[in-house]
């Protein structure tokens, strides 16, 4: 049987997915801004044999329902949101197993300082780093960069594959793997071993070199999130790691068969790509202990807090529309009606015993042939802890959680392969991934 993958999916603010339940008695998603929220959560995952700690990150409010971001605000739906990639190092510091898949979008900041960035972390962890790649959809965010012109979406996926390159050429090109040569006690580096890459294209100039030494994966474990044809592709070509929309088994197998074609047209492995769908699970042992949950979740749940994520994502103020008006096909009361539910907004929702949720899971798996999970919160530290207590030793028993870490970078765990770069020019695909 396949090693299927488990992230817990997680944002540096209070209210992620789904939204209100942060009001819960108990519930530390307000101490999203203390670092020891971070360390006790990377100690949690850790000892529960998570492969990875996925963050999201937006960087702009959703300010389309009603208007503004008023809602937003109140509902703390993604605001506030700290940086993502500041408490990895923290999490690093406490683990020496789990990786860490961060979110950061081309459309804004410019390569060569995130280059850095990401290198520095992947040192610091010692080669635990993902970039989880999005171009991103909302305007409030644009909004908030230099951007004089604005990007029409495709325009988006241009210049985060040029993005790309100029971070492949950083990572990949610019330091030779013996340029350090502290052993011989006479240099650090030798400078006929670290070259400038001298980038010239359509949205970036940059010349190097790049500032940092190879870290231990040079390039981190490359995700992707967004699912339009752009999207697609741009994850069949550069993607190891790919987290789906979608919560159906018939979604899912659709978008996995579309995209594993477009990875064949790129002349890629299937093998070395990964499908990450989202999943959210209330369980317990009781049918009692699971209603209550559901209760207590049902009498948190914020519609306000929900509409105002979905407008912002859509880009449509449901509030100017009557519940009987359709958009794009749908009646505007089915959709209030699904955000108003906890188990109906995007990600597949598993309510259910043990034994119950590992055989959904399990059908999941089977029927989609999906390759991992991220695993979505209701509650923090609640919904990882019930996972870890409840669910791990039944998929355990199945084969589908691993029992132990294997050794190595995110990348060895993933692919058991030492990373070795070749990033083909000709094709703007790295090579090494085919
Ligand atoms: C499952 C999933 C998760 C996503 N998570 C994020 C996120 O955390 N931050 C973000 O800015 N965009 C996120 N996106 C959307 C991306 O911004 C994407 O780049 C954007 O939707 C435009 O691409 P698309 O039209 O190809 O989907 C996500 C998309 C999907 C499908």
């Amino acid at each position: 049987m396949k090693k299927i993958y488990w992230n817990a999916f997680e944002m540096n603010c209070v209210g992620h997915i789904n939204h209100g339940l942060w009001k819960i008695p108990g519930n530390k998603r307000i101490n999203y801004k203390n670092l020891n929220y971070w360390t006790e959560l990377a100690k949690t995952l850790e000892k529960g044999k998570f492969d990875s700690l996925f963050l999201a990150d937006v960087v702009g409010v959703y300010d389309v329902y009603k208007g503004g971001f008023d809602t937003s605000v109140k509902e703390a739906v993604q605001i506030p949101a700290n940086d993502p990639l500041i408490p990895i190092s923290a999490m690093a510091h406490v683990t020496t197993n789990l990786c860490f898949a961060v979110t950061f979008s081309t459309s804004y900041e410019p390569p060569y300082s995130f280059a850095r960035r990401m290198s520095t972390l992947d040192h610091l962890t010692e080669g635990r780093m993902a970039w989880n790649i999005v171009t991103s959809h909302l305007d409030s965010a644009d909004k908030n960069f230099e951007i004089k012109h604005l990007l029409t979406h495709d325009e988006k996926y241009d210049l985060a594959d040029e993005y790309l390159d100029v971070c492949y050429k950083l990572w990949e090109e610019s330091w030779e793997d013996d340029a350090v040569s502290i052993e011989k006690n006479m240099y650090y580096a030798d400078p006929t071993k670290v070259h400038k890459i001298n980038h010239k294209g359509k949205y970036f100039d940059v010349i190097g070199p790049h500032l940092c030494e190879p870290s231990p994966q040079r390039t981190p474990v490359i995700y992707q999130a967004g699912m339009s044809e752009r999207g697609r592709d741009f994850a069949a070509k550069n993607a190891e790691c790919i987290f789906l929309g979608g919560k159906t088994i018939d979604d899912i197998t659709y978008i996995i068969n579309d995209i594993s074609e477009r990875a064949l047209t790129f002349g890629r492995s299937l093998k070395n790509i990964k499908m990450f769908m989202g999943l959210c699970i209330v369980t317990g042992l009781t049918d009692e202990e699971i209603n209550s949950k559901v209760d207590l979740y049902k009498s948190f749940w914020s519609l306000e807090g929900n509409m105002a994520h979905y407008c912002g994502g859509q880009g449509i103020d449901l509030s100017k529309y009557s519940q009987d008006d359709n958009i794009n096909g749908f009646a505007v009361g089915e959709i209030v009606n699904t955000l108003n539910r906890i188990d109906g907004k995007w990600f597949k929702v598993i309510i259910g015993k043990p034994k119950e949720v590992a055989d959904q899971i399990q059908h999941i798996i089977e029927q989609t042939n999906i390759d991992g999970f991220n695993l979505v919160q209701y509650h923090s530290p609640d919904t990882f802890e019930d996972f870890i207590k409840y669910i791990v030793p039944e998929l355990q028993n199945r084969g589908l959680y691993q029992k132990d870490y294997s050794p190595g970078t995110y990348r060895e765990k993933l692919f058991n392969l030492k990373h070795k770069y070749r990033y083909n020019k000709s094709q703007g695909v790295n090579s090494s991934r085919f």
